[in-house]
């Protein structure tokens, strides 16, 4: 509709409907909740400054699982959209396929190679190629919790595992649910991703980077199910299929004592008035201060015809504009895809966000995210979100679990 309106304008105004053409994304994403849509409008608002319309392809869900089957269906009926929002290794899968554009000319031009952290470039490049733009990089080792239930249980941030249950338990004792979560398997990976952390950075790389079958089956596994089974008896009854945002919503209101999520949760806080600090706490995951892992939104360009190059070419350009990194990812929650912007505008969350980042990048403690497709391809991702939401639910027990997980990933790696 919105199209047809612009055509319409465009061809009153003595336009040719090729020149309006190249003046359109079409762009697929998954962010429709409050914090996730007001960041997204930064980005619609700078690309309409300059000319160039919005076509919105949103497809709702975490993780972006049923925006990647939305988008297989899009390509293989030979209609691939734009631009999509990617992450990690799907990026490289459609690359191998040929799917993607050449994004060189935009990248040399606004010299890309110099800004971008290799470990971005490293799903942001293909072939020596360019294939997507970096929009930011997320976390997923935090927890966000509510000020006045951190007060109420003696107001110190836990900093270790021990302090963490303590904490938990009293936000029980205090009557409210202690862990606010929603009971999907991206959420579920997503906790996962910070208690494998929390057991160490070696175990970490080993199991998830390296998909170490000892590792994936061993004893240090069986304690990060054991870590996740405690977790789980902090959940209200009514977690199953929550959605991540509702979730939000529950610390937001006092209903709930935290949320272990990556930083899209302070979109949420901040949407909703909350200022780190005052009204809610940012921490690390307890035990993994000091390492970070991270996931990065970028937009992938798919080959298209040329009447919509020029559109593409502004909107990566537009994206890493060292003030646009700013302005939408101070709304977002994440931080900048780009080591040269200042820290300024973000708040405390924000600017130890990229403190953070920065110095795991130095000292070699700085992952991809399982659970946001940055640690392996889609096919392992899945088969771990399976056994992890299992043993979540109760399906399996704790002491089968790493046998079961390792077994699953050897067969789809
Ligand atoms: C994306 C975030 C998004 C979150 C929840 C993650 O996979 O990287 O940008 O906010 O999912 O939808």
């Amino acid at each position: 509709m919105f199209r047809r309106l612009m055509l319409s304008a465009a061809l009153a105004a003595g336009v040719s409907h090729g020149a309006f053409a190249e003046e359109q994304v079409e762009v697929l994403h998954w962010w429709t909740s409050g914090g996730e849509a007001a960041a997204l409008d930064v980005l619609k608002k700078d690309l309409e400054g300059q000319g160039v319309a919005w076509a919105d392809m949103p497809v709702a869900g975490g993780g972006g699982e049923a925006a990647m089957t939305a988008l297989r269906a899009r390509v293989t009926a030979g209609n691939a959209p734009t631009a999509v929002q990617m992450l990690g290794f799907d990026i490289l899968d459609w690359a191998k396929e040929g799917k993607l554009a050449d994004l060189n000319a935009v990248a040399e031009k606004e010299g890309w190679n110099s800004v971008v952290p290799a470990a971005l470039q490293a799903f942001g490049k293909h072939d020596g190629k360019w294939i997507s733009a970096p929009v930011n990089v997320h976390s997923t080792n935090w927890v966000w919790i509510s000020k006045s239930a951190l007060d109420a249980t003696g107001g110190k941030a836990p900093e270790t595992w021990e302090d963490l249950v303590a904490v938990l338990d009293k936000m029980k004792e205090n009557g409210i649910t202690p862990l606010a979560h929603g009971g999907q398997a991206w959420q579920d990976a997503t906790i996962f991703d910070a208690v494998v952390l929390s057991l160490g950075t070696d175990f970490y790389q080993k199991a998830m980077i390296n998909l170490d079958e000892a590792a994936l089956g061993g004893d240090q596994m069986k304690e990060a199910f054991a870590r996740m089974e405690k977790l789980r008896s902090y959940v209200d009854d009514n977690f199953s299929g929550r959605d991540w945002n509702l979730a939000s919503a529950m610390v937001i209101e006092g209903k709930a004592g935290m949320q272990m999520m990556g930083d899209w949760a302070k979109g949420e806080f901040l949407k909703a008035g909350q200022k780190p600090g005052d009204d809610f706490v940012c921490i690390r995951f307890p035990g993994t201060q000091g390492s970070v892992t991270f996931n990065s939104d970028q937009f992938a360009m798919f080959a298209v015809g040329e009447e919509r190059q020029e559109a593409q070419a502004a909107m990566a350009a537009s994206i890493m504009d060292p003030k646009f990194q700013s302005a939408f990812n101070v709304v977002k929650g994440s931080v900048p895809a780009r080591t040269d912007v200042p820290n300024e505008a973000f708040d405390d969350c924000g600017k130890k966000g990229m403190a953070d980042l920065a110095s795991a990048n130095d000292s070699g403690t700085l992952f991809g995210s399982m659970a946001h497709g940055h640690a392996a391809p889609a096919a392992v991702k899945n088969a771990l979100y399976d056994v992890v939401t299992r043993h979540f639910n109760g399906e399996i027990s704790t002491d089968e679990a790493p046998a079961e997980l390792a077994a699953s990933i050897a067969a789809v790696k």
